[in-house]
């Protein structure tokens, strides 16, 4: 296949019968390895960048419109320049495009007219954060160089459009990552500081996704509810506690000595994000010690902890994780993203990466994609 850039220099000439050359972005996807519903509660996660990303090729538009084009959804947006900062969502993909320029007109910046030409290779739907690629892109599309926005301003505006305009409360993991996205390595992000160290994971495995093909519409809803029932724990904590601003500033003996100040819900609620950040260390010092076995056992019990305190998990999901943990080489899995449907993640001794794809392709009735997760680097321009 010819290369990302020469397909988008043909599709944008294709589409806008433009024959300069445009200007070509590219911002990741991403799998989280650890750290699952903690980064709206302050705390830690672990994610990697993919080489699957957004690709966008951009050039000005003599017509004072913002246009864009998808190439997998094959439809056509666009919006007068002037109305960007009033943009309503839509409901649908394009609503990530538009999110982002409200949001970059919202913090002053000026959006000029332009034609987009977006490509994805992030499958949508597959808790791989093709959303998040999708606006990043958009943002280092609409943004030029001296626009003086640092990256974090990025990741930062990006979350807002999904929050504010998109309307899904997230944390920031899945924007951050897709800037910040380091080659070769996870990243360990602490979503308080919103600081961030590269992890080199042991050469000893892989990482391997595998594609539920599901993705029940519950997710929206039950995510709102999880936040909500997160702050309701803290509410309840600063009773006793009221130094406590976040699920992150708690201890699992603190969260315990607390039980008795919220219902049976919010309590298990509370305890998988305070063991979940507990567990994104322990799996840090295991990779430091290349400990890969212990690494999966860690990975099994985000599961289990996702499955039964969080329950957003999915019998799809359970399947894929309970299926995989019984294959030859496989370390640990467990369900990554927000949840009911997606991906699993898979920790993979390398030899044993083929024969576990084709097995799982197998007992998941021939679906049930596995891809490598080869980690990238984050969004930027590409030639
Ligand atoms: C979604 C959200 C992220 C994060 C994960 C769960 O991907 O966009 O901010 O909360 O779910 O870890």
């Amino acid at each position: 296949m010819a290369s990302p850039a020469a397909f988008l220099k043909d599709g944008f000439r294709e589409k806008y019968g433009d024959a300069a050359a445009p200007r070509l972005v590219r911002a990741p996807g991403r799998v989280n390895v650890i750290g699952e519903h903690t980064d709206y509660n302050l705390g830690f996660v672990l994610p990697v960048a993919l080489q699957m990303a957004c690709y966008i090729a951009v050039a000005p538009s003599l017509d004072g419109r913002l246009r864009v084009w998808s190439e997998n959804v094959r439809q056509s947006r666009e919006w007068a320049v002037e109305d960007l900062g009033n943009l309503e969502p839509a409901g649908e993909w394009s609503d990530y495009v538009a999110g982002v320029a409200r949001e970059l007109v919202r913090a002053g910046r000026e959006v000029r007219p332009s034609n987009l030409f977006v490509w994805s290779t992030v499958p949508v739907g597959s808790g791989l954060s093709s959303s998040a690629a999708l606006e990043v892109a958009t943002a280092m599309a609409l943004l030029d160089k001296s626009a003086g926005l640092s990256k974090l301003d990025v990741a930062r505006l990006c979350q807002r459009a999904e929050t504010d305009f998109v309307g899904l409360p997230c944390g920031i993991m899945d924007q951050y990552i897709s800037v910040f996205g380091e080659d070769g390595c996870a990243v360990r992000i602490d979503c308080r500081s919103l600081e961030h160290r590269a992890v080199r994971l042991p050469a000893g495995a892989s990482l391997v996704a595998v594609n539920s093909m599901v993705k029940h519409e519950l997710g929206g809803s039950a995510y709102r509810d999880r936040v909500r029932e997160c702050h309701e724990a803290v509410d309840a904590i600063r009773a006793r506690l009221p130094e406590v601003a976040s699920l992150r500033d708690v201890s699992v003996a603190q969260l315990e000595a607390c039980a008795d100040l919220m219902p049976q819900l919010v309590y298990r609620r509370a305890r998988h994000v305070v063991t979940e950040n507990a567990r994104v260390e322990e799996f840090m010092t295991a990779s430091a010690a290349n400990d890969l076995k212990r690494m999966g056992e860690i990975l099994v019990a985000s599961h289990r902890s996702l499955q039964y305190d969080y329950e957003v998990s999915c019998p799809e999901l359970d399947f894929l994780v309970d299926r995989a943990i019984e294959m030859d080489g496989v370390y640990g899995a467990r369900m990554t993203g927000g949840g009911f449907g997606g991906c699993t993640v898979n920790l993979v001794r390398p030899d044993a990466v083929e024969p576990f794809r084709w097995g799982i392709a197998r007992i998941y009735r021939g679906r049930g994609q596995g891809y490598v997760c080869s980690p990238s680097a984050g969004a930027g321009e590409i030639s």
